[in-house]
């Protein structure tokens, strides 16, 4: 059977831009894209009032830990994901390859499965200045991850001057976009 909608799992992380994650599912929604959303446990949290209605907007539920075995899977397969907002812990730790969390989980698997895989940073200009977060960069970018960080993508504003609104997500889905057809 030909499926007719192609499926973005929309993983965030715990950085203040996954508060806009309605509003982003929707713009996804509208370029044609099913969505099921992922969070790290502590974006889970942080979302925790909104996982009803974010459920009833994606029709899939909001997972953010793995299943037991067992169990079965309750997602469509991927055909793209998106990892954004993603915070320096997370980046670290999929570069790193630790994968006790269920979204960095799928993503270290999608890299060997060959997955298209975008991700946009959230990360202050301190954090940058570490040197575990280029190298993380780095090493995504060599395994095919299109990392958009730097100059137009995500660029990092000084500690406390962030602003969710001005996070780049048009950026994120128009390069979500670009890997079909690849
Ligand atoms: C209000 C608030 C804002 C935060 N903003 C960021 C951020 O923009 N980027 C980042 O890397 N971490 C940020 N953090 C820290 C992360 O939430 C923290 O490192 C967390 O453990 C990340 O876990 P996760 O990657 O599993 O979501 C913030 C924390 C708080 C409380």
């Amino acid at each position: 059977m030909v499926r007719m909608t192609r499926t973005l799992y929309l993983f965030g992380s715990a950085a203040p831009p996954v508060f806009d994650v309605a509003r982003v599912i929707e713009a996804a929604q509208r370029r044609g894209w099913e969505v099921c959303l992922g969070l790290t446990p502590t974006a889970a949290d942080w979302l925790e009032d909104s996982l009803p209605e974010l459920e009833a907007l994606t029709g899939h539920p909001v997972r953010s830990r793995y299943k037991r075995p067992g169990e079965p899977d309750v997602w469509p397969k991927a055909d793209v994901v998106l990892v954004a907002p993603a915070t320096f812990n997370t980046i670290n730790a999929w570069a790193l390859g630790l994968t006790d969390r269920f979204v960095v989980g799928v993503v270290a698997e999608g890299i060997g499965k060959g997955i298209p895989i975008v991700a946009m940073p959230c990360v202050n200009a301190a954090y940058v200045r570490h040197r575990a977060f280029e190298r993380s960069v780095a090493e995504l970018r060599a395994m095919d991850v299109t990392v958009l960080y730097g100059e137009g993508g995500f660029v990092p504003n000084q500690p406390g001057q962030g602003r969710p609104s001005d996070y780049p997500w048009s950026v994120a889905l128009d390069a979500v976009s670009g890997t079909i057809g690849k």
